[in-house]
């Protein structure tokens, strides 16, 4: 998938008319039986590395805040949190080597960008979230911008939601922020996330001058309503 900025991206199209009817076997069999593929090394290096940094951060600043911006494409919004954030530590994170290393207009020095509190990693989620998780990061924000939908319902398992990962992935950050053009994605992940006593709402993403994302800034051009999901731990569980 790219994002190139035209004004005609395509809406999503699905054979599904409503939540998958095996969500909730899929999350619960994910949930019962320990995800044991091995990592991979690149992976695992890349890991390494950013868990030095963070031990590094966190010395300095203790209750410093770490921020993952997971399947950051180009690391638009991992920069644009970056400079939100300038007491955060933003690592952002695609399995892309293309799209992490690509250039991208408006975030130079010349373009007024200061900031270099994010990194950017290319690695695999399926295992850095395992990792990331293990070593017990205490990360305060943890974003998902526009996923692949995978919509067919064939591909269920592909979806976050529906896969191995989903324990780790959704024990990571004390809140998670999801965003989709498909809405149906967002509420099937709403749906899972109930299982580990994750609840939130899903609203509508204000239209601004400066999308977070290239995607996002693409189905905005098209007309598009893009959504998003924020969870957090439910009371019953504080
Ligand atoms: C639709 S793009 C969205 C990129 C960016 N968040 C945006 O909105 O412009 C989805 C991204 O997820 C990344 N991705 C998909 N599966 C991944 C995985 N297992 N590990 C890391 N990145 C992954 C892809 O490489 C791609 O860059």
């Amino acid at each position: 998938m790219t994002a190139d900025i035209t004004g005609d991206s395509k809406v999503i199209i699905t054979n599904q008319d409503g939540i998958h009817e095996k969500l909730d076997e899929v999350v619960i069999k994910h949930l019962s039986h320990a995800f044991q593929k091995p990592y991979q090394a690149h992976t695992e290096l890349a890991f390494k590395e950013m868990d030095t940094l963070v031990r590094k951060f966190l010395a300095a600043k203790p209750d410093g805040d770490i921020i993952l911006d997971a399947c950051c494409g180009v690391g638009q919004s991992t920069r644009i949190l970056a400079a939100q954030n300038p007491q955060a530590l933003v690592i952002g994170v695609d399995k892309s080597d293309h799209r992490i290393t690509k250039n991208i207009e408006g975030f130079s020095s010349q373009d007024g960008y200061q900031a270099d509190n994010y990194h950017l990693v290319r690695a695999d989620l399926n295992d850095f979230y395992r990792l990331v998780k293990a070593a017990n990061w205490p990360v305060s924000k943890h974003y998902i911008l526009y996923p692949n939908p995978w919509p067919k319902s064939k591909h269920l398992q592909r979806r976050w939601h529906g896969s191995a990962v989903f324990p780790q992935m959704t024990s990571i950050g004390k809140s998670l922020i999801l965003r989709s053009n498909w809405r149906l994605y967002l509420q099937e992940f709403q749906q899972a996330a109930k299982q580990v006593n994750l609840v939130g709402c899903i609203e509508k993403v204000r239209k601004t001058t400066s999308p977070l994302t290239p995607f996002e800034a693409k189905y905005q051009v098209s007309g598009q309503v893009c959504w998003q999901l924020i969870l957090r731990q439910s009371c019953q569980t504080i």
